[in-house]
């Protein structure tokens, strides 16, 4: 097997659709700390829907809203709410990623084709994967402009947190589905297992679920796929399942290498963490052992910590940025561990069943 069939050289952005973008664009500039870089709608002559790109670090976000009822833009909002439709990746030649995916079994979404403007030029073709998400395959021809080619420049700085790149980024997908998506990432994109978590690792008292991490050979793309697992009551795999009428993005993990200083920034700015009881510190040194912060710093911001053969890690969860209880984002600082906080799984499960039960969700 090619290991990089595809070549695909990073995470180009990714694009939600949301409702209402304008006020997406001013919730990540004021709560997450993205600058605004570009920007697409009416005024550049685009009479079907309204993109602001966002950046932070190497992260790069499109928020797309339709400006039409029979755009399929609002069929995906009128499906899932606001969710993230696209994980572009930019790869060495688009057509050529596009050609080897759909010839080892992907399903193509739109053919390769020419995006141009005074900037330069761009090539872009995609791929479905689970329910309505897409891989979109970018190639870059001379492009020199702030985003894709249709955007205008527009800057607009953000409270800027440290968030430096996307760790990884999560699915969940329909019990018994895990294994057929590893097989698609393995098959179409050549990515290997990295990790494998099961209901021992990820149970609580009432639900489970299992997880394979999919890596691309230089790990630099770490994708985990979730599915539930059997428990006594509704897992938070199936209560997104259901919320999002299918699978999708769970959530993404973006990386600081200061989580004191970027997750004070985060709460001043208003971005609500998941709470975790006090007791989890009081076992804390017993678990991992001796670390460089103030355990008391680490208590008041509600951080967790885990440890592998390699360092720790120090971790916090979101709660859902939409009223659906659906996508949410993890800030991950690593020292050395290359691991996903295996140790907090427990802690943090039951911190999301807490605010599943709140929902009514917890049946
Ligand atoms: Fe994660």
């Amino acid at each position: 097997m090619n290991i990089d069939p595809l070549k695909i050289k990073q995470i180009h952005h990714i694009e939600f659709y949301v409702g209402n973008a304008k006020q997406a664009d001013y919730y990540y500039r004021n709560a997450f700390g993205f600058s605004r870089i570009a920007y697409a709608g009416l005024e550049t002559g685009d009479r079907g829907k309204t993109s602001y790109a966002l950046q932070q670090g190497t992260i790069r976000l499109a928020l797309s809203s339709p400006l039409n009822p029979d755009s399929h833009i609002s069929e995906h909002i009128r499906k899932h709410g606001d969710g993230v439709k696209d994980i572009a990746l930019e790869v060495d030649d688009a057509d050529h990623a596009f050609e080897i995916a759909v010839s080892r079994g992907a399903a193509p979404n739109e053919a390769p084709h020419t995006l141009k403007d005074d900037d330069g030029l761009v090539r872009r073709g995609s791929v479905k994967i689970y329910c309505d998400t897409i891989h979109s395959f970018i190639s870059r021809k001379n492009y020199t402009g702030p985003f894709l080619p249709g955007f205008v420049p527009s800057k607009v700085t953000g409270r800027e947190a440290g968030l430096l790149r996307i760790d990884h980024f999560v699915a969940n997908v329909e019990l018994g589905k895990m294994t057929e998506w590893e097989e698609w990432y393995k098959r179409i994109f050549g990515f290997s297992r990295f990790m494998t978590f099961d209901d021992k690792d990820i149970s609580t008292e009432f639900s489970a679920l299992n997880s394979v991490v999919m890596a691309n050979d230089s790990r630099s793309i770490k994708f985990p796929i979730n599915e539930p697992a059997r428990g006594r009551r509704k897992s938070q795999i199936e209560e997104y399942l259901e919320c999002y009428y299918g699978p999708g993005v769970q959530h993404i993990a973006l990386l600081t290498t200061d989580i004191i200083s970027t997750v004070s920034r985060l709460r001043e700015n208003g971005v609500e963490f998941l709470e975790v009881p006090d007791t989890y510190y009081e076992a804390l040194n017993q678990r991992v052992g001796k670390i460089d912060e103030d355990v008391a710093k680490l208590r008041k911001l509600k951080l967790l910590v885990d440890r592998d053969e390699n360092g720790y890690l120090l971790q916090i969860f979101t709660r859902p940025v939409e009223d659906r209880p659906t996508l949410f984002y993890e800030i991950i600082q690593r020292k050395g561990c290359q691991g996903f906080g295996k140790g907090n799984f427990k802690a943090l499960f039951e911190a999301i069943e807490r605010e599943q039960a709140m929902r009514g969700n917890l049946v």
